[in-house]
């Protein structure tokens, strides 16, 4: 059985669930907001150790203004008051993944403050990812190398990635909002991962679904490439046998 150590989740739907509501899109955002702190306690509940959590892409800036700060909301309402003491009761480590230099004084200044109160809690890293993008990463790192003066290669730009001193490679990708791509997320860091797909909009993404996705992971033989055995081991179920997914496309 796999250890599930990694999860990184992709919170997509959040403007089709308002709108299929009737409501304005930034509902949406509020709901993904609150269901994001249910994701946080079912890892906590799992014993995951790392959670990336994709907030804002580069590509993002393009939206709206008002949309954009509703989004950014998410990552300050997790590191500021109610939600950087909750963090702290959980033992929730805070840690910014993403172009700092792009973020306002003001931003920069609470979410550094959110990284020192909590880099002592140890029950469960999240790395949050705003003003993130995958191949602006990668481009960085290997500047980093260069800059450095070390040779550029695998090992180097690992090291030299956001999540490098905590965790970089998830296990398990989840993409909620029915697409199947991963949206320039973590490209490096992917290689090997899982990824699950579901059409389920983030904030209807249940604990049901989300405890049935690492299951999922557990099952499957995972080799690295480095042998001949089948890619789904015989106790594993595929994704497309979920129930969920049959209910989903039962409604249409
Ligand atoms: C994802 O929901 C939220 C982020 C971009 C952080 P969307 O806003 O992309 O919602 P849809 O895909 O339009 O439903
Ligand atoms: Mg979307």
């Amino acid at each position: 059985m796999n250890q599930l150590n990694h999860v990184a989740i992709i919170t997509d739907g959040n403007g089709r669930w308002a709108t299929r509501q009737g409501k304005p899109r930034q509902e949406g955002h509020t709901a993904g907001r609150e269901n994001f702190q249910h994701v946080c306690d079912w890892c906590l509940e799992l014993g995951i150790r790392y959670l990336s959590f994709y907030v804002l892409s580069l590509d993002n800036l393009r939206r709206d203004k008002a949309e954009l700060e509703h989004i950014q909301q998410m990552a300050r309402d997790l590191c500021t008051g109610e939600g950087l003491a909750r963090a702290k009761a959980k033992g929730i480590r805070l840690v910014l993944c993403g172009d700092r230099a792009l973020q306002t004084p003001e931003d920069l200044a609470l979410y550094e403050n959110a990284e020192q109160k909590t880099a002592d809690c140890d029950k469960l890293t999240i790395m949050f990812q705003t003003y993130y993008g995958g191949r602006d990463e990668i481009v960085k790192a290997a500047r980093r190398c260069v800059e450095d003066g070390v040779e550029i290669s695998e090992d180097s730009i690992s090291a030299r990635l956001y999540g490098a001193a905590h965790h970089t490679d998830p296990d398990l990708i989840i993409r909620t909002g029915g697409y199947q791509r991963l949206s320039g997320y973590l490209p490096w860091e992917s290689v090997y991962s899982e990824l699950y797909f579901t059409p389920t909009l983030f904030p209807d993404l249940s604990r049901e679904e989300f405890f049935w996705a690492c299951k999922w992971y557990e099952g499957i033989h995972r080799t690295h490439g480095g042998d001949r055995e089948p890619t789904v081991a015989k106790n594993a179920t595929v994704q497309k046998d979920a129930p969920f997914a049959r209910k989903e496309a039962a409604n249409g």
